[in-house]
């Protein structure tokens, strides 16, 4: 173990390096207040609730003062030697520093229960899928046992957010998908492999292992009746004729990312549920898509996926179900510890393509959730519930995200921004431009957040609170129409979706076919998750300083394809692109996990494949901490409560959806990372999404 290239962790934020994005820093807005009164803030916990407003730029803004309530972060220690980049050719594993072990856990096909062994050279089926784990793990959370239990023992809930079919039903090449012959049997284990994984895991002789059996082993896939609750639930818009009532839909799909309750439960968030929804062209001849539809990209093709061919529950023109795709697009509650509880689909925290749900608890217990909606162009989220949390009282807990305000993101030129409320009757959420009442302004949360003029973002993905002064991080992983074509042909009018829409930079989302992302934080007002105004800047801005690509032709930054690319960026450090996956260990490590798609194939010298790179929120210093099978997204993460086990998840290894997938990947199967499912590998072996967990070889934290 490396000792920690910061000999001064507690540095002052003030000597945080600047920000050369041209935004204000938020420390440097902090810093320039006087020092008498920030630290009589500093101090005082109550006085953050002391309300002083202030005119600026034209907008009602909180107490700038009294933003110092909340307390400035201090370094972590980061202690770990970087891992170099996976670059071609690629190693077909998991690489976290030396001092480090990487194991699988769990991977897709994976048995919960004895008794269940999927042969992975076969087509998966049904029946085996619901005693599985299920495919392409994303957000997850660990719940532990109570007590001594802690660090040995728990419920690792994890997302499987979609699938790839030809790999599932065994069909080759994968591109052969679109016109196979398809059985409502395959489409039903496609959705059986869907949705969330509970899982008992247990530290057993030294070594994590999935406990069989376990009562609380639980799969909730696609077809799991799950209740719809809150301000929509029973709303002519969520009725269906298969559910007249509005207040029960079969299943939860796209689970991207995650979030959890203070009262224990887990919250799945449901994102390109459009994806699976379609109908024959003859029908929408007749009956053409409605702009609703087409605002959340509801459409008749049925993406790759094609269950509407099969399942006229997915065919938006089936008779009586128009409604059913407003049924998906949630954040859905599940109690993991329950394993016969039902799945709650909480409307009251509005209706987009979800990435995760960041928790951030005031002092005085009052909640709040920020939310990305991930597409090109979308919003980022705050809900924050009427009640506080009650400690004492678990039953009044229970549906505490039934009743409170959804705000959308306004992120003004000066450093300020403003959460507006996406409340009916106000604003022109009204009658007469087309929302009835509030759970219209909630199944059409995007057309509401048109109205009042949100910010439109670089596709927002997780965002992560951190733990001391709650200020909130969010990745924008990138945007490809973003400033690179004439004003003239935008259409941002509400009618259009916006991820059709090309608005130009602004300084939230400074760069012109933003390819690699950036991190943006705020901080709220007074230090309060309630807050209706904060601060803000870029915190740092992706690249890559060495833009040598292996494949393909040697370009000059900023010219690529006649595209403007090949950003350097400002990382301290080692580079990343394409941010997703983020999270706050308990220390205030800032954790980022990489989806760089096209880029997944370790082609870019500097960058390699996907990464987990260990940030300090305060230098803005970033170390390679963990490398990935090739074509593979990194993303999921989550430690024990003493922070000495990490787990991590790894999405669609080998993924190709013109190939077999196999040319590209054999991780887990391969040996890499933990036992192999072969002897020796087959010529029909399957690259599975899988879980690794991570302990430090002298028993130490994780990055520490
Ligand atoms: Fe499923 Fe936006 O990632
Ligand atoms: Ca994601
Ligand atoms: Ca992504
Ligand atoms: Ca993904």
């Amino acid at each position: 173990m490396s000792s920690s290239r910061h000999p001064d962790s507690k540095l002052n934020p003030s000597q945080a390096v600047s920000n050369d994005s041209g935004n204000r820093d938020i420390y440097d807005i902090i810093a320039q207040r006087p020092m008498t009164r920030r630290d009589f803030f500093r101090t005082s916990a109550t006085a953050a609730g002391v309300a002083i407003t202030a005119t600026l730029g034209g907008a009602l803004v909180g107490s700038r003062e009294a933003l110092a309530a909340a307390p400035m972060p201090v370094s972590p220690t980061i202690g770990f030697t970087p891992v170099p980049a996976n670059v071609l050719p690629m190693t077909d594993a998991v690489t976290v520093p030396a001092d480090y072990t990487a194991r699988t856990l769990i991977a897709w096909g994976d048995a919960l229960a004895p008794g269940v062994n999927w042969d992975v050279t076969q087509p998966m089926d049904e029946a085996t899928q619901l005693k599985s784990y299920g495919a392409h793990t994303d957000g997850m959370h660990y719940f532990p046992f109570p007590g001594s239990q802690a660090n040995a023992r728990g419920l690792l809930v994890s997302n499987s957010e979609y699938v790839d079919p030809a790999l599932l039903n065994g069909i080759t090449p994968a591109s052969a998908y679109a016109t196979a012959p398809l059985t409502l049997a395959m489409v039903r284990a496609q959705q059986a492999a869907h949705g969330v994984n509970v899982v008992e895991i247990q530290k057993q002789g030294g070594e994590w292992k999935v406990r069989k059996p376990s009562a609380f082993n639980r799969r909730i896939t696609g077809n799991t009746p799950c209740d719809i609750s809150g301000p929509a639930a029973g709303h002519a818009l969520m009725q269906t004729a298969a559910d007249p009532s509005g207040r029960r839909v079969l299943g939860t799909l796209n689970n991207c990312a995650h979030g959890y309750t203070p009262w224990g439960t887990y919250l799945t968030c449901e994102e390109n549920f459009n994806g699976y929804f379609g109908t024959a062209s003859a029908n929408l001849t007749a009956a053409p898509l409605t702009s609703h539809e087409r605002r959340y990209g509801v459409s008749g093709s049925g993406f790759r996926y094609r269950w509407h061919e099969v399942d006229p529950r997915f065919d938006i023109r089936a008779p009586g179900n128009q409604n059913e795709s407003n049924r998906f697009g949630w954040v859905v509650e599940i109690d993991p510890f329950n394993p016969r509880s039902t799945p709650v689909k909480r409307t009251a925290m509005g209706r987009f393509k979800h990435e995760s749900a960041a928790l951030a608890m005031g002092r005085d217990n009052s909640i709040a959730y920020y939310m990305g909606d991930d597409e090109r162009n979308e919003y980022i989220y705050k809900f924050v519930c009427a009640k506080k949390f009650n400690p004492r009282n678990p039953a009044a807990n229970r549906n505490l995200l039934d009743e409170g305000t959804l705000y959308v993101a306004r992120f003004n030129a000066d450093g300020t921004g403003n959460w507006l409320p996406l409340v009916w009757g106000q604003n022109g959420l009204t009658p007469e431009n087309g929302f009835a009442d509030q759970a219209e302004v909630l199944v059409k949360t995007r057309q509401a957040a048109d109205r009042l003029g949100a910010t439109m973002m670089d596709r927002p993905e997780w965002t992560a609170v951190h733990p001391d002064t709650l200020e909130v991080y969010v990745t924008l992983t990138n945007n490809s129409r973003r400033g690179n074509t004439p004003a003239s042909s935008n259409k941002v009018d509400g009618t259009s979706v916006a991820a059709s829409a090309n608005p130009p930079v602004d300084p939230a989302n400074p760069r012109p076919d933003n390819d690699y992302g950036h991190i943006l934080r705020w901080r709220e007002a007074g230090g309060d998750v309630a807050a209706t105004s904060f601060e803000w800047d870029v915190f740092i801005q992706c690249g890559d300083k060495n833009t040598t690509k292996v494949l393909g032709a040697t370009y000059t930054p900023g010219e690529f394809g006649g595209q403007t690319i090949g950003y350097a960026g400002n990382i301290n450090g080692d580079d990343f692109g394409a941010p997703d996956g983020l999270w706050f260990d308990q220390d205030g490590r800032l954790w980022v996990q990489t989806d760089q798609q096209g880029d997944a194939q370790g082609d870019w010298v500097n960058i390699g494949g996907n990464v987990m790179n260990c940030i300090d929120p305060v230098t803005r210093e970033s170390r390679r901490f963990l490398t990935s099978p090739p074509n593979c997204e990194v993303t999921g993460v989550v430690a024990t409560p003493d922070g000495k086990t990490m787990f991590v998840g790894i999405q669609h290894p080998g993924e190709d959806w013109a190939t077999n997938f196999t040319e590209n990947s054999a991780w887990p199967d391969n040996g890499a990372n933990g036992p192999t499912a072969y002897s020796t590998l087959p010529s029909v072996h399957k690259p599975r999404s899988g879980i690794v967990v991570i302990t430090r070889e002298d028993g130490g934290v994780i990055g520490a």
